[in-house]
């Protein structure tokens, strides 16, 4: 297995939010390379406890690995969805669940993952390999109307009707079957013009969240997540990009609200008042410090928002 190192981000910020205590049970959802499963546990010490997952089976390993020597008897690791967190522990459970969202940095550096136009690689971008759908299966199965969706959605790509019919034509004469091979078409269609992203970019970035399901994920995730807090529990989710981070604020906005309505219309005069689920720690999203920033690139576009449970 090559390195898998992944530097965790706001960590300083997470441990804040979240508040690790020896009496306590945690829970983390996204392990990754288990840099903050590590720090809870550590900050626990010598008793606190730490459920992880993710869908990944090389982070799994290796989360299973780095944690086994130091806190032996401490901790649980299960490869699946955080949205099945509920699966492994009941509810109201928890003092603080961690979801670190998107690709870890091996996930991004390894070619033959495929999520990357870097290096050269199959269109492939699971986090999980025993899923099926694929991105080449999108790419090369789903219709203009669906591409052109999965690129304005996921994406915000501005040009995701022509790009997907560009696809669409091309793969008629051979299908896509490497990420270079689209990052080529993408780059031929909308050529860069001195700027600094690659024009492929957002195409990627949205396939990447379709094959993974991840808005749905986190939708579901999060709901699964409030589930499990004990009351005062934290609820700390790391999001990288606005579509994430809408999200996260709406399901806020519905959980920290101090009233009901009937139906699906919020008609003022049919309001019920009610005690919230949840309240925001902070109104902004924290971010990460210049330090950090400098330190350590992929941080940039990351935002913390933290909910404790009423
Ligand atoms: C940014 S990394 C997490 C890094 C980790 N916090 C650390 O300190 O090393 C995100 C991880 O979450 C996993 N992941 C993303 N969405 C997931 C989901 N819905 N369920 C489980 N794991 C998920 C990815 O496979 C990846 O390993």
């Amino acid at each position: 297995m090559s390195e898998f190192i992944h530097k965790p981000v706001m960590l300083a910020e997470v441990l804040a939010a979240l508040r690790p205590h020896p009496n306590g049970q945690y829970a983390d959802g996204t392990l990754g390379g288990a840099g903050h499963a590590r720090a809870i546990l550590a900050a626990s010490s010598p008793t606190g406890r730490l459920l992880g997952c993710d869908r990944d089976g090389i982070a799994v390993e290796t989360a299973r690995q780095r944690l086994a020597t130091e806190f032996a008897g401490r901790f649980t690791v299960e490869r699946g969805n955080f949205a099945e967190l509920d699966r492994w522990l009941p509810a109201g459970s928890c003092d603080g669940v961690l979801l670190d969202l998107g690709v870890s940095s091996p996930q991004l550096d390894q070619p033959e993952r495929g999520f990357s136009f870097q290096g050269d690689g199959p269109l492939d971008m699971r986090m999980d390999d025993r899923q099926t759908l694929t991105a080449a299966e999108l790419v090369n199965g789903a219709d203009a109307e669906t591409l052109a969706r999965i690129f304005w959605e996921y994406g915000g790509e501005r040009d995701s009707r022509r790009f997907a019919k560009a696809i669409v034509h091309d793969r008629a004469l051979s299908p896509f079957l490497t990420t270079r091979q689209l990052a080529g078409l993408i780059e031929r269609l909308a050529p860069r013009h001195g700027r600094k992203a690659h024009p492929a970019t957002k195409v990627f970035q949205a396939l990447r969240l379709a094959v993974n399901d991840e808005i749905g994920s986190l939708r579901r995730g999060l709901a699964v997540a409030a589930g499990l807090l004990k009351p005062g529990g934290r609820l700390a989710v790391i999001t990288f990009h606005s579509l994430e981070d809408r999200v996260v604020k709406e399901f806020g906005r519905e959980r920290t609200r101090d009233y009901t309505f009937p139906g699906e219309v919020d008609i003022p005069e049919l309001r019920q008042p009610c005690v919230p689920e949840l309240k925001w720690v902070a109104r902004k999203a924290g971010l990460p410090g210049a330090e950090e920033l400098q330190d350590n690139p992929r941080s940039r576009s990351a935002q913390l928002r933290v909910l404790e449970k009423t």
